[in-house]
């Protein structure tokens, strides 16, 4: 809980800055629905599946490994599915998904929420510069390889992150996914979430003339695991400043919650939310060649992965 909730106020959604998951989520009933979520075990991810439990959904809760996905479901109802999902490692990814498709889970939501942020040395993975891996491409391999088993109104959620505005100036550098052209922590991480973003809106126009939908947000700035990597300084500043400007993160769960099951964003698809309302994000991040151009070189990354 921050200062900041008493000075903004909500915005036409009647949520804000300020509301949480409990909040955005209150009055629903969610018995019925299945809703998939990444990195369950921690932050906002852990929140969110303990709020849409709560509701009365079925959770499959996804960590990296299943002993950290069983640990965070065992609070849940029985019928919670915890499955491994390490993003970095396409094998895991996809053994999740042929796990769901073996289940015969229907789902109602997929809420693309692990991640990781400002790695200090570039890290790969195959190749590929591994916030850009985890964040983006595992996410894309898991979302399309599960599109098969999204309801016809299903909905796939994207965290972003305002931090998308500091992805470079054309948005994603191709010629450098690797990283090894240069390296910027921050930047790298900007570039990933703004491929989130990207791969949302390009999914949105690709699930067009279907009630399916597809969104991306900006769940606030909350102290989580996230900033694990930050240095000590900066952790300290967060640390005192937290309770003065951060969100909780009750608060930090509320937008990608409020975007995975309200009822009054049913129809609403290629969105950008930020403190549970539609938001403006950079303006390149509208541009259909490049999202269009994003999605075919995953899909040229994804081809040449192991197989297995
Ligand atoms: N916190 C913020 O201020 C903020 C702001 C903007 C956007 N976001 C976005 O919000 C999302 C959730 O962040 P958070 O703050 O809740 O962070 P968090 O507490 O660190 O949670 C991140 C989750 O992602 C998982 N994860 C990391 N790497 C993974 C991998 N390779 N494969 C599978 N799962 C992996 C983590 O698992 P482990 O615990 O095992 O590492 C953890 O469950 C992220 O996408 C982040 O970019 C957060």
């Amino acid at each position: 809980m921050s200062l900041f909730q008493h000075f903004k106020a909500n915005g036409p959604s009647g949520f804000g800055y300020g509301s949480t998951a409990e909040q955005v989520t209150e009055g629903l009933s969610l018995a019925g629905k299945t809703i998939l979520v990444t990195g369950c075990n921690s932050g906002l991810g852990q929140e969110a599946l303990r709020v849409l439990g709560r509701r009365g959904a079925r959770m499959v809760g996804t960590a990296r490994t299943l002993e950290k996905a069983r640990q965070a479901c065992a609070a849940l109802t029985d019928g919670t599915v915890p499955l491994a999902c390490e993003l970095s490692d396409p094998a895991s990814v996809r053994a999740c998904v042929a796990e769901v498709k073996r289940a015969g889970l229907r789902l109602d939501a997929i809420v693309c929420n692990a991640g990781i942020m400002a790695l200090p040395k570039l890290e790969q993975a195959y190749g590929i510069e591994l916030q850009f891996f985890t964040n983006h491409v595992g996410h894309f391999i898991l979302v399309t390889g599960l599109l098969g088993q999204l309801a016809a109104d299903g909905r796939v959620v994207m965290l972003s992150s305002g931090a998308h505005q500091r992805a470079p100036k054309e948005g994603v550098q191709f010629d450098n996914l690797s990283g090894e052209k240069g390296y910027r922590a921050w930047t790298a991480y900007g570039q990933s979430k703004f491929a989130n973003l990207l791969f949302a809106k390009e999914l949105a126009r690709r699930l067009g003339g279907t009630k399916r939908t597809a969104n991306a947000v900006h769940p606030g700035v909350i102290r989580t695991n996230l900033g694990r990597h930050m240095n000590p300084i900066a952790n300290l500043v967060f640390g005192l400043a937290g309770p003065l400007v951060l969100k909780s993160v009750a608060q930090g769960a509320a937008t990608e919650v409020y975007a995975a099951v309200h009822p009054a964003v049913a129809g609403v698809s290629g969105a950008y939310f930020a403190d549970c309302n539609v938001a403006k994000c950079r303006p390149d991040a509208e541009d259909p060649a490049l999202a269009a151009k994003l999605w075919k070189v995953t899909e040229e990354i994804v081809a040449r992965l192991p197989a297995q």
